[in-house]
């Protein structure tokens, strides 16, 4: 059963007579360099792209573009984002249908496949992962290494790059079967990891996947059930999991997701290459900013030091951020945050927990802000990361561990833009250049002349 488009990659740009393009730029010089036409490229929808790989052989001239502000890495056909409508499309489904129409492994299928499953597909798909969510059982010796407060995503970084060692039946990366092998057992192993790491935190077993579970109910029991105890699956605190999961599945070409498309450049194996994504998430800027975004709100601790800590925001010397807003592409609400409220709502609300005084902070928090000059002029808005960690927080998930709950959702999203990239004919190495500011060639001086 193949998950993946076949290796021709649809969109790629490859064979594109550059001569002949739609429309072009000139670009053209005042210190008297020859002018060059760049070919521009149009995609489906969003910007178009000015093609400038001919750019330093004709010119000598790289372009600087540091954050990669202005820059198309990559073309890609898995997921769009309008940041200033806010939108944001998986294969071109708008999150907001997604969210309600499907679970997670479905929104899986998709972002591997770019068709939602029929239902012998679904259920071809779910049994597949699901028959590979125990991971080899050496793996357990890897966890004794670390410190049982060892921050859980150090742990996955250390487990998930171990797994590799594990499967050298699909480490050729050239072979779409071993991509596909690697990508399922990547999905189907992570909240087994995930699960593993809080258990050895806690100082509680392991707690083995079930089949006859749903993927987050899986997840769920293997957190919370123990010896002595039998975990009780709720359906809505199990829904509301899974649509996390679908929120955080994938998002262009984010930080963590250009790491492992950079990473996966090289020919490292997928395993390799998703720990190094899950490196990048780590990064409070990142995916750390949900469990920023709700120590930030304990810090803050009540409604009436709203207005104090706000002012620290402003005022550039303190370093303060609002956590959880902000985005370097959604210049409006990121749609996930607004699902997330939503879920929270219906989180809180089954738990009899309506009253829970962080979610009212963070409603009149974010009510401040977005009624605030400060963070209106410069469209910072609430990103995915405002309200994901009360909804955890509400599903017993630590804080330390929210951001290994995103990595989890985000391994399909990484595989299948690793997938795009390593079946594109017209992939290379990536190598950026520099604008090098450091001393001229010199001489060593002996030691005497040294100052
Ligand atoms: C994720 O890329 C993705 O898609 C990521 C992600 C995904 O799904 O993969 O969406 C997940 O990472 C969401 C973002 C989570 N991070 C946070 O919530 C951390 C707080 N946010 C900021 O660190 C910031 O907003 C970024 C990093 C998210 C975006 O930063 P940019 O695009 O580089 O913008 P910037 O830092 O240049 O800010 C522009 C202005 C600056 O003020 P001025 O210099 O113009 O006066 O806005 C200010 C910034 O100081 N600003 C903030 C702020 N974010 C930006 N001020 C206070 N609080 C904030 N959160």
């Amino acid at each position: 059963m193949r998950f993946f488009l076949q290796s021709t990659h649809p969109s790629s740009l490859e064979g594109r007579d550059m001569t002949n393009s739609e429309s072009k730029a000139t670009l053209s010089f005042s210190d008297g360099s020859p002018s060059l036409d760049m070919p521009i490229y149009k995609g489906t929808i969003g910007p178009d792209v000015i093609d400038i790989r001919k750019l330093y052989g004709a010119t000598g001239k790289f372009t600087y573009d540091p954050g990669f502000m202005s820059t198309a890495a990559c073309n890609s056909s898995i997921t769009y984002i309008d940041g200033d409508k806010g939108e944001l499309l998986y294969r071109g489904y708008p999150i907001e249908q997604l969210a309600v129409n499907c679970d997670f492994l479905e929104t899986c299928y998709l972002l591997m496949n770019g068709e939602l499953p029929n239902a012998e597909q679904k259920k071809k798909f779910v049994t597949t992962v699901t028959n590979h969510t125990m991971v080899h059982e050496q793996m357990q010796f890897f966890f004794r290494g670390f410190r049982r407060d060892a921050h859980p995503m150090s742990v996955l970084v250390g487990t998930v790059g171990a797994l590799s060692s594990f499967y050298h039946d699909s480490l050729d990366i050239n072979d779409p079967h071993h991509r596909e092998v690697s990508a399922i057992r990547l999905i189907a192993k992570l909240p087994t990891l995930v699960a593993m790491a809080y258990k050895y935190s806690v100082g509680q077993p392991f707690v083995y996947p079930r089949n006859d579970l749903s993927y987050s109910a899986n997840f769920m029991r293997m957190m919370f059930s123990n010896p002595c105890e039998e975990y009780k699956v709720n359906d809505v605190l199990v829904r509301a999991l899974d649509r996390i999961l679908i929120l955080h599945a994938d998002h262009e070409q984010n930080a963590s997701t250009s790491t492992v498309r950079l990473a996966g450049s090289s020919g490292a194996n997928p395993f390799a290459c998703i720990a190094a994504g899950i490196a990048c998430l780590w990064g409070p800027a990142h995916g750390g900013a949900n469990e920023a975004a709700l120590t930030m709100l304990r810090e803050i601790g009540s409604v009436d030091k709203i207005g104090e800590f706000v002012k620290q925001v402003k005022d550039k010397n303190s370093g303060v951020k609002l956590m959880g807003f902000g985005h370097r592409v959604y210049k409006n609400y990121d749609p996930r945050a607004k699902l997330m409220r939503e879920t929270c709502h219906e989180v809180l609300n089954e738990l009899g927990l309506q009253d829970d005084p962080l979610f009212k902070l963070a409603m009149a928090l974010e009510k401040v802000a977005l009624e605030d000059e400060y963070f209106v002029s410069r469209k910072l808005y609430p990103n995915v990361d405002f309200y994901s960690g009360i909804v955890q927080s509400a599903l017993g998930i630590p804080v330390s561990l929210f951001t290994g709950i995103f990595a989890m959702a985000r391994t399909v999203g990484w595989i299948a833009q690793w997938n795009e990239m390593i079946s594109d004919p017209e992939q290379k190495i990536g190598r950026p250049r520099q604008l090098f500011v450091g001393s001229a060639k010199r001489d060593v001086p002996p030691m005497a002349q040294r100052g």
